[in-house]
């Protein structure tokens, strides 16, 4: 039961010439006939940028909202250190890791770090530091990351994380929220100053606090919709700059 919606949820997010998980059409359609899954099959079908990740290879289309947020705003530099949460399948880990040199591919380039957490399975990336079957929500799940950062500072958290749906858009917003508070107070604990944040959330009435919250701790705070982010979505993203440290009392 858990397998197979870990399952499912993988191949919504995977390429379907992923060579972690191939599936074919034929799969979903004799899988679920419903009316939902149909509509997911051709907008999938149809979505230039499912083509364009597996063009690629990249994991998953998410990818272009990372790539298009880095272009604009630079969060990625060659020797940060970054986390990735709600990594899996792994396309924000496959950027991060070249953006900033995690792997060592550029001689010329400072190597940086890129630890990525998931309460899924994710498959290894090279330069990554892979932390699966983790809900990063969980302290020990923290304990871990930190204890992976071996005391050094994060120059960019990020969190992709989305909670499963339940149906309930209150629930729902409720869930993302409290997901988007678990990164935020991590993100405190350990960055460095001048340090960013990037977290995604459906838009709810609870945005403008969060917001809010934001704006004590990093001189600015944008709301973000990148065109990648399918404009039927509520998705948007929330992107923390220039964290100005905690004050020790
Ligand atoms: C949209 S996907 C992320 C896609 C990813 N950014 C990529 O580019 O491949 C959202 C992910 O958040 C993960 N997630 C949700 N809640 C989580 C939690 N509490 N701890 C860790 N991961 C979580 C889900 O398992 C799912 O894999």
């Amino acid at each position: 039961m858990r397998l197979s919606r870990i399952l499912i949820s993988q191949v919504r997010c995977f390429n379907s010439t992923n060579t972690y998980l191939k599936i074919s059409t034929n799969n979903l359609k004799t899988k679920n006939k419903g009316v939902s899954s149909n509509h997911w099959l051709s907008r999938q079908l149809s979505d230039p940028y499912v083509e364009k990740a597996k063009l690629m290879n990249y994991r998953c289309r998410s990818a272009f909202k990372l790539l298009e947020i880095d272009e604009k705003h630079h969060i990625l530099k060659p020797g940060f250190i970054v986390i990735d949460c709600g990594a899996s399948p792994g396309s924000w880990t496959q950027i991060a890791v070249k953006k900033v040199n995690a792997d060592g591919s550029d001689n010329n380039s400072v190597k940086g770090k890129v630890i990525s957490i998931d309460r899924q399975l994710l498959y290894p990336i090279e330069g990554a530091i892979i932390l699966g079957n983790t809900d990063f929500t969980e302290a020990s799940s923290q304990d871990k990351v930190a204890k992976e950062l071996g005391g050094a500072k994060v120059d960019c958290v990020l969190s992709d994380m989305a909670p499963n749906a339940t149906g309930i858009p209150d629930l729902d917003h409720e869930n993302i929220i409290k997901l988007c508070y678990s990164v935020l107070k991590f993100a405190l604990k350990h960055s460095n100053v001048g340090g960013s944040v990037l977290v995604k959330l459906w838009q709810c009435g609870d945005t403008k606090q969060l917001i809010s919250d934001m704006e004590k701790f990093y001189r600015s705070v944008k709301s973000i919709k990148p065109k990648s982010s399918r404009s039927d979505s509520a998705e948007i993203f929330l992107l923390g700059r220039e964290f100005k440290g905690l004050k020790v009392t």
